[in-house]
Formats: C-alpha cells, sequence, structure tokens
C-alpha cells in the first residue's frame, strides 16, 4: 500500500486497462476485467480514451465484490479540457462505470497539441471542474497524467485541490528524472505507466543479464525497479500468468549499484509521447516478439 498526501491508501499495483476492448480482446475485455479481479486486482486503470469505461462498470458489477473494494482510476481525454467539457466528461464517465464516484479522477495530457496557446487555461478549467466534482463527493481524488513541473506550476496558479499523483511513462529506459525530482520534492505520488516498457525494453542485453544476475523474470526486475523507488504501478495483461506475476512480483533487492545503472541507462522504449513537442518516432529495438 502507498499512502497519497491526502492520506488515501491505495494499492502499490494496479491493472492497466489499454487497449482492454472487445475489439482488440475478441470480445472478451469483461472477462479480461474480471480476470485481473480474480487474480486479486483491487485498482484499475482506464481513460475515457480507452473506450472500454463501460466494460469496466459491467465487469465490477458482475464481480460481486463491493464497490468499495475496488479503486477505480478514469481520465478526461486531451480534447475535452476545459470547464464545461470536463464536467460533462466526469458525467459521462460516471454513468459508463456505472457509479456514484470515481475514486480517483486525472486529466489525461496537458495540451491537446504541443502548440495549443490556450493550454493554461484549459487545463486550469478542468481541473476546477474536478474540484467542484470533488467538493460533491463525485470524485475521491484528483491527479494528474504526463504533466511536467511546468504544467504542474501553470494549474497552481488556480488549483484548490492539490493532486496526489501524476501518471507518466516510467520505466526501466525512460526514467524521466527531471519530472520524477520535482514530484517527489512536492509529495505528489510518481505512477508509472508502460512500467513493462510495454515489452519495448524485453531483448536489452543489459537487463537480460541482470533478470540472469538476480534470477528473476523480466517483469519481476522491471517492476522491481519502480516499487523499490517507492512508485505505483500500473501493469497490464491478458493472460491469468502474466496478471499473477505483475501482481506478485518477485521479492527480491536491487543492489544499490545496480539500481543507479538501470537508472542511468541510454534511452531504451520510449513511447515517443511529449507533451510540449511532437511524436517521436517509437523505439521497438528491443521489442519482444
Ligand atoms: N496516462 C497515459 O498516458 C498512459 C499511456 C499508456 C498506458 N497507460 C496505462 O498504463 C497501463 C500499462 O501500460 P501499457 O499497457 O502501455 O504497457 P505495459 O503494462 O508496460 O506492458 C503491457 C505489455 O506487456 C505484456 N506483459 C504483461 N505482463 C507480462 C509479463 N508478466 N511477462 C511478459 N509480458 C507481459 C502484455 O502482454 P499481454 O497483454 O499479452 O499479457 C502487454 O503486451 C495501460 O494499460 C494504461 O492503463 C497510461
Amino acid at each position: 500500500m502507498i499512502t497519497l498526501n491526502n492520506g488515501t491508501k491505495i494499492d502499490a499495483i494496479g491493472f492497466g486497462s489499454y487497449k482492454v476492448t472487445d475489439d482488440l480482446t475478441g470480445g472478451k475485455s469483461v472477462q479480461v476485467v474480471l480476470d485481473a479481479l480474480e487474480v486479486g486486482y483491487r485498482y484499475i486503470d482506464t481513460a475515457a480514451f480507452y473506450g472500454n469505461e463501460k466494460e469496466i462498470g459491467d465487469a465490477l458489477k458482475m464481480s460481486g465484490i463491493a464497490r468499495r473494494e475496488i479503486f477505480v482510476a478514469t481520465k478526461v481525454w486531451k480534447t475535452e479540457l476545459g470547464y464545461e467539457k470536463t464536467e460533462k466528461a466526469i458525467q459521462a464517465s460516471l454513468e459508463k462505470l456505472q457509479s456514484e464516484y470515481i475514486d480517483l479522477f486525472l486529466i489525461h495530457w496537458p495540451k491537446e497539441t504541443p502548440d495549443d496557446p490556450q493550454w493554461k487555461e484549459k487545463i486550469q478549467g478542468s481541473y476546477a471542474a474536478m474540484e467542484d466534482a470533488y467538493a460533491k463527493g463525485l470524485i475521491k481524488n484528483l491527479g494528474l497524467s504526463n504533466f511536467l513541473p511546468h504544467h504542474i506550476l501553470a494549474l497552481n496558479e488556480t488549483a484548490k485541490v492539490k493532486p496526489v499523483l501524476d501518471q507518466l511513462e516510467l520505466h526501466v529506459g525512460h526514467t524521466q528524472d527531471a519530472a520524477v525530482s520535482y514530484l517527489l520534492a512536492n509529495d505528489i505520488l510518481p505512477q508509472a505507466w508502460s512500467p513493462l516498457g510495454r515489452t519495448r525494453v524485453f531483448k536489452h542485453p543489459a537487463i537480460i543479464a541482470m533478470e540472469e544476475k538476480y534470477g528473476v523474470t523480466v517483469s519481476d526486475l522491471l517492476l522491481r525497479f519502480l516499487l523499490q523507488q517507492g512508485f505505483s504501478v500500473i501493469p497490464k495483461a491478458s493472460t491469468k500468468a502474466h496478471m499473477e506475476g505483475n501482481l506478485h512480483p518477485k521479492n527480491f533487492n536491487i543492489s544499490e549499484s545496480d539500481l543507479w545503472f538501470l537508472k542511468c541507462m541510454p534511452s531504451v522504449g520510449w513511447a515517443g509521447e511529449h507533451p510540449d513537442f511532437e511524436r517521436e518516432p517509437v523505439d521497438f529495438r528491443y521489442q519482444a516478439e
């Protein structure tokens, strides 16, 4: 468990649901979420953009698990920034999730496009809508995603409620140290999206050597690297075997020296997305087959 800056406790390991849609799972998206709940996940990460909030709502109902036992995080997409649009997006997420409240609501990206001149006003408006929903009890925690320190500073000009976490692409090979050090200094939890680098780092020789050294699987190594630093992680998996492995990564300690080695590796596996710059090509050099 990790305690957030407002006292809320969350599981360090949640289930990521990007691409858990009927199109991509042969109509099994509800079953995948039910499998994750059966394996023991009690934190589900979704987003309006993922197109699966309804299926997650269905799975929550079908599981028979009390709603209060499950922590559900969702996000407003970058085309819906600004007070009115975000207010509507919150309502739409509540309806699709078939829930009276959302445990954590995030702004998915701080800008619709890198050159949007209105980005500050838009995120300030979105956050104000989230604060109003928070005051009404519709959202229990407010968070950010893909916000870099200067985006948070813009939000701070008007925000009244501190965000609890910032979800960033974080994995061996993409450690975003500047953003992470700002978050830690400001008591905002770094949460890792693509903690497994979406398998794009699996075949890197240094990572394979480190797995062999510790006698662990690649997911054990990649998740322990983040958990040991106190970050939360939301790996996605389709099979129960992967779900199990990720929820219970081997409990071992990466030495201080190896942790620095992994943190200082050259960039590997980056998805190529940055809020302030046009998209770069995805780094597939070490992708698992
Ligand atoms: N905020 C954002 O902008 C943002 C962006 C991207 C993602 N996210 C969130 O973060 C979550 C996780 O990120 P992600 O889905 O991009 O990537 P990820 O969790 O790093 O990697 C998922 C991939 O790893 C494979 N995998 C999972 N467990 C494994 C294991 N134990 N051994 C071997 N392979 C394994 C999965 O295969 P199988 O599916 O075949 O098991 C899948 O191909 C997303 O689902 C989403 O909730 C947020």
